[in-house]
């Protein structure tokens, strides 16, 4: 029998676990839920204009748009823009898909400059040849909860007069020399998917900005153009936030702080268990960053392989992303072919999300980690024969 498949019946770790926190604040989550049923404030209102002022206060902006979710955030916040038809939004090819349609669905073009190696975010020393007379905005995404390199972007962005609109949608509460991540640049876009640091009961997303200007439009886009009922000034969409998902939001918001910190010590154990151990890259953390670690990315070659033997293991892990977004079939009319963006791709390759949640035991991390270094050791006693995904002890 082979030792990975052996220990799988008695290994179990999730990848997450979405259900531990609402055990933990079952009341206040059910009391929040009931009050807005009881005033079936369901679409819209005092839950979700108590959640905006609350978002805002916590990344130290003067607004918060409740949108539907993190994609509406990004889309509406470009249209609020006045991105359309014939203009170049610049991002990067390593992200979920939602980045780049956001940019499609406004009618303009994903142009996308590729990652560093440093912190697998938008490479800023690549940005400048990317930007043309038809640029109108960039969108860096701080992947992973990890902010890319806001000084440098924003620094390039202000020499040519264009917007930066973060992508703030895995890095609720990380902080760039202090500064929350979303907060920097004209807008910042986030998304409350169940999975992400801060997640509702369902969809929704928000943006944040200083611009008051801009915060009135979006409020307008999302609710069909209308301020008054009825009196639709410009042709909008329906991309409320619900209130359900708003007051559970506000129920959550108290604890982020704690469960980042939570997330950083779990990733300082991995750190502890997981240096030094050959071809196994560790995800950064540059020192001007503090980290909300939404995931643990580490890299390693025959990605593949390590993944199902771990999933055959009992470990629960996952791939972010196993296709760049250049590379996926909804993009091939751009006509950007395998070499366009190395970094991006090779990381595609390479990338292993490790699980780490802030209800992770420091036991289920030894158990992850044992089965990865089992898996390395045997894999480089072998590594001239092809992985089959079963090693045989
Ligand atoms: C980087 C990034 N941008 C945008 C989105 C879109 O957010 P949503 O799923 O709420 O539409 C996500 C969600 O996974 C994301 O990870």
């Amino acid at each position: 029998m082979n030792i990975l498949t052996a220990m799988s019946s008695r290994l179990t770790v999730p990848f997450l676990d979405l259900k531990s926190q609402y055990r933990q604040h079952q009341a206040a989550f059910d009391g929040a839920m009931g009050a807005v049923i009881a005033e079936a404030a369901f679409a819209g209102g005092p839950w979700v204009e108590r959640f905006e002022a609350e978002f805002a206060a916590y990344c130290g902006t003067t607004y918060a748009v409740g949108v539907a979710n993190g994609t509406v955030a990004l889309w509406m916040v470009l249209l609020a823009m006045g991105i359309g038809p014939g203009d170049e939004v610049i991002t990067v090819p390593s992200s979920f898909i939602a980045t780049a349609e956001a940019i499609s669905f406004c009618g303009a073009k994903p142009v996308f400059v590729d990652i560093q190696e440093a912190d697998c975010n938008m490479d800023p020393g690549l940005l400048k040849a990317a930007i043309s007379s038809r640029t109108k905005a960039i969108i860096p995404v701080h992947l992973f909860g990890h902010p890319a390199n806001m000084e440098a972007i924003l620094a390039i962005a202000q020499e040519h007069g264009l917007p930066v609109v973060e992508d703030a949608a895995q890095a609720h509460g990380a902080r760039y020399d202090g500064k929350m991540a979303g907060s920097m640049g004209l807008a910042g876009c986030f998304s409350f998917h169940p999975v992400k640091n801060l997640g509702a009961f369902g969809e929704a997303g928000a943006v944040i900005t200083n611009d008051g200007e801009l915060a009135q439009k979006l409020q307008r886009l999302r609710d069909h153009g209308q301020f008054e009922k009825y009196q639709h000034e410009v042709i909008g969409w329906n991309g409320r936030m619900d209130g359900l998902q708003a007051a559970v939001l506000s129920t959550k918001l108290p604890f982020l702080e704690e469960r980042n910190a939570q997330r950083r010590q779990r990733a300082g154990w991995y750190f502890e268990q997981l240096g030094g151990i050959p071809d196994l890259v560790l995800p950064a953390s540059l020192p001007e960053v503090e980290h909300a670690w939404h995931q643990f990315p580490v890299r390693i070659p025959c990605r593949d392989a390590v993944f199902a033997a771990m999933q055959g293991a009992g470990i629960g892990c996952s791939i972010h992303y196993p296709v760049p977004i250049h590379r996926q079939k909804a993009y091939h009319f751009l006509g950007l072919p395998e070499g366009s963006f190395p970094v991006a791709e090779r990381c595609s390759r390479e990338f292993l999300s490790l699980p780490i949640f802030p209800e992770l035991t420091e036991e289920q991390v030894r158990t992850v980690t044992r089965v990865l270094k089992l898996w390395i050791t045997r894999n480089h006693r072998v590594k001239n024969i092809a992985f089959s995904g079963k090693l045989a002890v």
